[in-house]
């Protein structure tokens, strides 16, 4: 049996424009997906989770990957969740060239679902290696990074950057733009998260850009100026890293925040709730806040080294639970063996 975690992850620029070869720059937090896995002698796999959430819903099933399982929670949530699982699962087989390996696989995850955090990612990576591992084959974190990004790129239909996977397969801030992946050197940065309780659908989301960048010449400019205000904000980021966070470092990377979030919501990804959070973290004195992921509902992230953002989304009716974010430096990790 062997358990292995992942980190979840905040944009601090550049979701969306990054399914079309923008870079990006997602930054994992401590916020783990925890998996463990034990080698069946059949072909079945059952899969067992509880408390995908931060206090919202709990999920709970059993049964092979091709039951549907009964659970408390939107149904979309859980075929979503399903699929992931599912093209896990498959990578796992594929990378140990045995089709009928079966596995008894436990998820547990302080990373809400579906809410911008990378949950899926994380999941997805920390079960890639944790269900490898347990039958003895030591994957690194770059060939889970990449195994992962083919199964969530499956599961999401060809619509997914390698960014949510490599940042939680090798922790840190990253660079991720089409298939250059790299880290970054960055400065331990005051994330502050506030999360609605809700989540979007990531897949419904890429796909209503996609068709509002076919039609729209200002919404394909849209992605263009995401990538390069990315661009200016991974220089900014770098300036940090070698010569300190200052106050005016850090309330530069705010503004691009700000800026990015405007760009996001003109693409349609925000929602009231997103935007309700983002502008109380703005008047409590963060230096800049946005939508982070997919969008739709679920989390923003703010800069702030005080605790007045925190405290103002707590107040903040649309907020649900709001929380600080370590930057997370070590991505995926055996726990137990
Ligand atoms: C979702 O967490 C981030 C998106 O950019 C999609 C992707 O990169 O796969 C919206």
């Amino acid at each position: 049996m062997t358990t292995c975690s992942a980190p979840g992850k905040v944009y601090l620029f550049g979701e969306h424009a990054v399914v079309y070869g923008e870079p990006a720059v997602p930054c994992a937090v401590e916020r783990r997906a925890r998996v463990t896995a034990e080698p069946r002698d059949d072909d079945r796999v059952r899969v067992s989770a509880d408390d995908l959430s931060l206090n919202g819903f709990t999920v709970t099933w059993g049964g092979g990957v091709d039951d549907r399982p009964d659970v408390d929670a939107p149904p979309a949530l859980v075929e979503a969740a399903m699929r992931y699982v599912d093209e896990a699962v498959a990578q796992t087989r594929d990378a140990l060239d045995d089709p009928e390996q079966g596995f008894e696989i436990t998820v547990e995850s302080d990373i809400p679902l579906g809410a911008g955090l990378g949950s899926s990612a994380a999941v997805v990576v920390a079960a890639i290696k944790a269900a490898t591992a347990a039958v003895g084959v030591d994957l690194s974190a770059e060939a889970v990074a990449e195994r992962a990004f083919r199964a969530e790129y499956a599961a999401q239909d060809g619509q997914a950057s390698r960014a949510d996977t490599f940042c939680s397969a090798v922790g840190g801030a990253v660079h991720v733009e089409g298939d250059d992946t790299r880290r970054l050197d960055a400065p331990q940065l005051p994330f502050v998260v506030g999360y609605d309780g809700g989540a979007g659908d990531t897949g419904e989301l890429v796909a209503g850009v996609r068709d509002l960048r076919e039609q729209h010449g200002f919404a394909a400019d849209t992605v263009g100026a995401i990538g390069d205000l990315t661009r200016s904000g991974e220089a900014l980021l770098d300036d940090a890293a070698s010569n300190g966070l200052t106050d005016e470092r850090l309330a530069a990377l705010g503004e691009l925040l700000d800026v990015d979030h405007g760009l996001l919501s003109a693409l349609g990804v925000s929602a009231r709730s997103l935007d309700e959070m983002v502008w109380a973290a703005r008047e409590a004195g963060a230096t800049g806040a946005k939508l982070t992921g997919a969008g739709g509902g679920g989390c923003v992230v703010a800069l702030d080294r005080t605790d007045a953002t925190e405290t103002a989304l707590e107040l903040t009716p649309a907020c649900e639970r709001a929380f600080r974010a370590e930057l997370a430096t070590e991505g995926v990790r055996t726990e137990s063996e």
